[in-house]
């Protein structure tokens, strides 16, 4: 069919504004290599960035490479198993997110995934420890390991996702890896960005859906740990914030903004599900010790010795360092409903949502 004239004169116009290149566009990293920006905002822009993300199957890599695809980031996301990556390649427009294979313990398959990168995020972690890697060999080693090969490969940035109880004198060995990971990071690249995230919730998070089916495990302490929980978009959004800013090393801290304790929690999630609150009895920490051991031998993930004594350690009272990363936390009583909603019976689907009067005077609660 043939155009009419008009078409014929605006088209081009029309291309050449959307083509249209400003100097604010063009950024030049540190290693030289250029970022060029175009397209409107959304899916289908550049923002010129290549970013690869380890650790991208992850609860939280789920959310980092959905939200830097939206920006029109190219995402590498390196996968040890076929079908733990599918989700992902939606995420983006065709062509960028480009999957990749990969082993923590393979320098040269790391190296082919930073290669064209120009930020790297280290979001590789465990909860638990498998016959395969301990902690240290995830959080430690495997971290130094990245980091040491994207300074090799002339990365100009990274970012290293700890926690944020990670210290050297902690009673976890998961801590004290985290800790460890922190400090090797530093050494191989010392411009990193070190994140530490509260816990987080979120759909397919370990806390308020373990909270809502193993309450028992959460009694530990007789639930008066107190812990600061953050939602997974924030700090997925703090983490894809950080490509707008051209550089910031350091260790920085994203706590939740309140101070619970899990008997706040669990009371909360017994509301909100409407279960009654659970009864079960609190378990010495010498009984759940040797349950979690008894446990190993089940080759699935079950609670972990060292997860039972993370239990019992409070939250580190640190700052949170929001304001360097853009964003404002949110309270989980604002999301709860929407993780929590699946565990109520069905015969209580229809009734309105009632959230405790109050954190009550009996809840240790805190403003950061
Ligand atoms: N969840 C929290 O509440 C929380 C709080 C603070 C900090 N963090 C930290 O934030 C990061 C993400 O947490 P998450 O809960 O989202 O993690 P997650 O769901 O437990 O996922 C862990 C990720 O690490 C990868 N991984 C583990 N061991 C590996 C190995 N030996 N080789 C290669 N890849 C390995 C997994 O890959 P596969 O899929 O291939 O197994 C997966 O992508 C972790 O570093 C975690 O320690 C989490």
């Amino acid at each position: 069919m043939l155009a009419t004239a008009s078409h014929c004169v605006r088209l081009p116009r029309l291309l050449r504004s959307q083509q249209k290149r400003a100097l604010t566009d063009l950024v030049v990293t540190p290693s030289h290599k250029p970022i060029v920006r175009y397209g409107p905002p959304g899916r289908s822009a550049v923002t010129g960035h290549v970013v690869t993300v380890f650790g991208c199957t992850s609860f939280l890599g789920r959310y980092l490479v959905a939200k830097l695809a939206k920006m029109g980031t190219q995402v590498i996301i390196p996968y040890r198993e076929e079908d733990a990556k599918r989700h992902l390649k939606v995420t983006g427009d065709l062509g960028q997110i480009v999957s990749m294979e990969w082993d923590l313990r393979r320098e040269d398959q790391i190296e082919e995934c930073v290669r064209h990168s120009d930020i790297v995020y280290n979001l590789v972690g465990r909860d638990y420890e498998t016959k395969n890697f301990d902690y240290d060999a995830v959080h430690a080693e495997g971290a130094a390991r990245i980091a040491e090969v994207a300074a090799r490969a002339g990365v100009p940035r990274f970012v290293q996702v700890s926690h944020l109880n990670a210290a050297e004198d902690s009673p976890s060995k998961f801590y004290r890896s985290k800790a460890r990971g922190e400090e090797l990071v530093r050494d191989a690249f010392p411009s990193a960005t070190i994140v530490r995230p509260g816990p987080m919730y979120g759909y397919e998070d370990k806390f308020l859906n373990n909270m809502a089916v193993w309450p028992i495990w959460w009694k530990l302490n007789h639930a008066a740990t107190k812990v600061r929980p953050v939602h997974v978009f924030d700090v997925a959004q703090a983490l894809a914030n950080l490509h707008t800013v051209p550089s910031l090393p350091g260790t920085f801290n994203l706590p939740g903004p309140s101070t619970l304790t899990v008997d706040y929690l669990l009371r909360m999630v017994a509301s909100v599900t409407y279960r009654p609150p659970s009864r079960a009895p609190v378990l010495p920490k010498a009984v759940a010790l040797q349950f979690a051991r008894a446990a190993q031998a089940v080759w699935w993930p079950a609670l972990s010795p060292d997860e039972v004594v993370r239990r019992y350690i409070d939250d580190a009272e640190l700052p949170g360092d929001w304001d360097k990363f853009g964003v404002v936390p949110e309270e989980i009583e604002e999301h709860a409903i929407t993780y929590l909603r699946r565990y109520r019976s069905a015969d209580n689907f229809t009734r309105p949502v009632v959230l405790p009067e109050s954190r009550g005077p009996e809840v240790w609660v805190s403003q950061s």
